[in-house]
């Protein structure tokens, strides 16, 4: 258990710099592609998730008019390394408006703790999706994900806005586990190490 912490720990220090292209054509330097691990705190991530699963474990709002079927997220898996971050960034476009809107004020440190971590995160990101090679071919698994997350998003929200708020809190560590997959991913990508 404790080797297991001290790795994460490891993990969440480590932050990788990925240098792929540092210049542009007309030699304009580029934002370089940078991605954090993980999360420093890591358990606001897990207070949230908690405290929708107390809420529905006691069965109070808003799980008395949601349906609990709706709660699964499409997966990424089969998604190449480029796919997989746009379809977090798609993800992040769902995911970070609902908590921005969060109506638990009992969650509000938590909540906003991820939002210090996710609302930079998808900026990154964004420069990340810059770097994808022009010639990436989309996947019909990509498409399965777009369809699924549209799914998710309608079938929650069609029952109320509850529902999706809900249905994110539940879903909001399974978002950190595929952030922590993109960043192991990443791990194989051939990168240099410069001091500038
Ligand atoms: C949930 O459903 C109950 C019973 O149908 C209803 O009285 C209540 O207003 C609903 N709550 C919300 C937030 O929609
Ligand atoms: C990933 O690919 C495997 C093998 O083709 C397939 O069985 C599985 O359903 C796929 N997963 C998703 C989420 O599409
Ligand atoms: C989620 O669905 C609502 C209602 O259909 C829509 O207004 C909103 O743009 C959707 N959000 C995303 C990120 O697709
Ligand atoms: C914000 O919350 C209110 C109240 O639950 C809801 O009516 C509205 O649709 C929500 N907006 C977003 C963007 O989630």
């Amino acid at each position: 258990m404790i080797a297991v912490a001290a790795k994460l720990c490891l993990l969440a220090s480590v932050a990788l710099l990925i240098s792929l292209e540092n210049h542009d054509v007309d030699g304009a330097p580029r934002r370089t592609c940078y991605l954090p691990k993980t999360p420093e705190n890591r358990a606001a991530f897990r207070t949230i998730r908690n405290k929708y699963e107390d809420l529905r474990f006691d069965g109070v709002e808003p799980w008395q008019n949601c349906s609990e079927k709706y709660l699964q997220l499409p997966k990424m898996d089969n998604l190449t390394k480029w796919e997989k971050m746009g379809a977090m960034e798609l993800q992040l476009n769902l995911f970070i408006p609902v908590l921005q809107n969060q109506s638990e004020t009992t969650f509000a440190k938590a909540t906003s703790e991820v939002l210090e971590f996710l609302l930079p995160y998808r900026e990154d990101l964004k420069v990340c999706m810059q770097h994808r090679p022009s010639h990436h071919q989309e996947s019909g698994y990509l498409q399965g994900f777009k369809d699924g997350l549209q799914q998710f998003n309608t079938s929650n929200t069609e029952q109320s806005p509850k529902c999706l708020e809900a249905a994110v809190g539940m879903n909001i560590l399974s978002l950190l586990q595929e952030i922590k997959g993109i960043s192991l991913h990443h791990h194989h990508q051939p990168r240099h190490h410069s001091n500038n």
